[in-house]
């Protein structure tokens, strides 16, 4: 098949997307309507949104994202983003999902994480209702905000456990503190019922991924990949199954990975469990159809294409029984009839 041939397969055929943020998911067309509602000069147009898509190395991304969070004044603003979200779900075809919802940024806010949840609950219920895929939720937690807001992360899950909630995860600046610092916080997640991920390996080397699994013992990474630099982490990685959800379009942003040298393609022929993702689409401006353009681009087979398909799916903690993943990138060219 045809390289064109192959990507419009993956364009139509059933989809997991393991790392996507809800803030990040945001429409230009509703950042923009927050900002005029906020009296926010930031985003006057949809144009000022998209003009913004580099950044200034990862903290220049966060202080955008910090900027974003800033314009959500009460909890139905969530359910506007959660709203945003899903509808992208539906016209990707991404059947099943996990998405970081963040109670320490809602926290931050100042908002109730009751009536949030609520909001974002009842978008993502309403997905399901209508059948177009299923939704599971990484609570996550800001690695700058410290250990102590990431506890009250859990303490909030403790008291009203939110069923939709499959892992909790550490996002946010990867050089403001090691992850040894939350290993009190990962700890307790077992006993909640909830899979350890985190962010590493993006801005930071590949003593930062190490670090993470020594300390956290996450079963998938979001990113990792600065693990490429280091042989033995790459075996560790391959051999205990720890999956990265990694995001080419966000590292290209960022400016933390570029296209041109990214090591994704090393991973994947190193054995290492690799799955695509957007991160944040609505302000990177990409689609995970996009991400499997670019990893084709960089001069993945066919056959790697579909184990990065098979491998959204299989890495997922509550993967869908109903669209099984294809075994096949030639199953997936069967979806388009
Ligand atoms: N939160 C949202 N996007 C993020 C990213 N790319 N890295 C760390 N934290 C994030
Ligand atoms: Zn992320």
């Amino acid at each position: 098949m045809a390289a064109e041939d192959l990507l419009r397969a993956v364009r139509l055929r059933p989809k997991a997307e393991l790392h996507l943020h809800l803030e990040g998911a945001v429409r230009p067309a509703t950042l923009v309507r927050l900002a005029r509602r906020a009296g926010s000069p930031l985003f006057p147009d949809v144009a000022s949104v998209r003009a913004r898509r580099r950044f200034e190395g990862l903290a220049g991304f966060l202080s955008l994202y910090r900027d974003v969070c800033r314009l959500l004044r009460e909890p139905a603003d969530f359910g506007l983003l959660a709203r945003d979200l899903t509808a992208r779900l539906r016209s990707e075809r991404i059947v099943y999902a996990e998405v970081y919802v963040s109670p320490a940024i809602v926290e931050r806010l100042g908002l109730e994480w009751g009536a949030v949840r609520d909001a974002v609950e009842s978008a993502f219920a309403a997905h399901e209702r209508g059948g177009a895929g299923r939704i599971r939720v990484l609570l996550d937690a800001v690695r700058h905000f410290g250990p102590d807001a990431a506890h009250r992360v859990l303490d909030l899950h403790a008291r009203h456990p939110w069923p939709r909630a499959v892992g909790f995860g550490l996002g946010g600046d990867e050089l403001s503190l090691p992850a040894r610092d939350f290993a009190s916080v990962y700890r307790r997640l077992a006993q909640l019922g909830l899979a350890p991920v985190v962010h590493a390996g993006e801005a930071g080397g590949p003593g930062s991924v190490a670090e993470a699994l020594r300390w956290l013992k996450p079963r998938r990474i979001a990113h990792g990949v600065a693990a490429a630099a280091d042989r033995g982490l790459v075996r560790t990685l391959a051999r205990a199954g720890v999956a990265l959800d990694v995001c080419l379009t966000s590292n290209e942003a960022t400016g933390t990975w570029p296209l041109a040298t990214h090591p994704v393609l090393d991973l994947l022929r190193s054995g290492v469990t690799v799955t695509l993702a957007t991160d944040d689409p609505g302000l990177f401006g990409t689609t995970l159809s996009g991400e499997y353009r670019k990893l084709s681009r960089l001069g993945a087979t066919r056959g790697e294409l579909a184990a990065v398909l098979r491998a959204g799916f299989r890495a997922g903690f509550a993967p869908s029984r109903h669209h099984p993943p294809a075994t096949s990138a030639s199953a997936a060219a069967r979806t388009r009839s």
